[in-house]
């Protein structure tokens, strides 16, 4: 007797220690997601203490059950409304299957010696794919290149298990998303300079969404300190490099 998919996870569940595994099943590739509780990281929120921007506000803890259903459910309402992610094939309370969606945008734009058309155009997709979220009223909320998925000419979003509290407003999430997203950017190095000037008014055009760039700028404007702060050794140290990206992209956020 053949297994099925859902057999053969269940018990690749029990053996693979990894939270997170892909496995192929008949020639086709699935990734298998255990439910892990999330906690807000302690170094998350003393960066948030000390650069009190809504742009970094931490996530919700939740239990494994809580991740599961809000990041299957999560996942339903993207698709529903035409954003590009992975299908949920079967989930219970201790994980979730779903269908392979290709390379992650982190690991494409890795190589060292990729051209400056190819980068533009995993960026136009990218920034089209969280234009669209962010146009139908959604958000990411783990909205750097490693979670976003290239296949066949498509951008796909994935993990989005992060949560916040719901009194917090969708635009504060959106130009979060929109800050992790170029803080990820900070992170790529290739031989040419990124235009952040190009990225960011392609990002207000795609989504129509206007005061980002003020709201960036504002940000920069006001964090000189900060950025004085963010280069002791003792904050470099502690933090490593997030806040090394973080001063790095409020740089080039004052040179705009
Ligand atoms: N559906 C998928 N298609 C392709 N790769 C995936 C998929 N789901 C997960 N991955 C890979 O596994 C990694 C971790 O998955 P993710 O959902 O981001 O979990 P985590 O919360 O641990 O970051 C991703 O960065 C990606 O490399
Ligand atoms: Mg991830």
């Amino acid at each position: 007797m053949h297994k099925s998919l859902i057999e053969v996870a269940k018990e690749e569940v029990i053996t693979n220690p990894h939270e997170i595994f892909s496995i192929t099943y008949k020639n086709e590739k699935y990734w298998v997601k255990k439910a892990r509780a999330t906690q807000s990281k302690w170094n998350h929120r003393f960066f948030y203490f000390l650069f009190p921007f809504d742009a970094l506000i931490p996530s919700e803890s939740k239990t494994g059950v809580q991740c599961i259903e809000h990041e299957t459910s999560k996942l339903d309402i993207f698709r529903a409304h035409g954003i590009n992610t992975p299908a949920v094939i079967y989930k219970n309370d201790e994980f979730f299957i779903l269908e392979d969606c290709g390379e992650t945008l982190n690991t494409l734009t890795r190589d060292k010696s990729i051209s400056e058309e190819k980068m533009y155009y995993y960026m136009d997709k990218l920034l089209f794919e969280l234009a669209k979220i962010h146009k139908v009223g959604l958000y990411h909320g783990g909205a750097q290149t490693r979670n976003f998925t290239y296949k066949e000419a498509k951008v796909y979003a994935i993990d989005l298990e992060e949560s916040f509290n719901p009194n917090i407003d969708i635009k504060v999430l959106q130009f979060r998303d929109f800050t992790l997203l170029l803080l990820s950017f900070v992170k790529i190095r290739v031989n040419f300079d990124l235009d952040y000037n190009y990225v960011i008014r392609k990002y207000v055009e795609l989504s129509g969404n206007k005061e980002v760039l003020k709201k960036l700028k504002n940000i920069a404007n006001k964090t000189s300190f900060l950025i004085y702060l963010s280069e002791l050794k003792f904050i470099k140290k502690v933090l490593g490099s997030d806040v090394k990206g973080f001063s790095k992209l409020l740089k080039i956020l004052k040179s705009l």
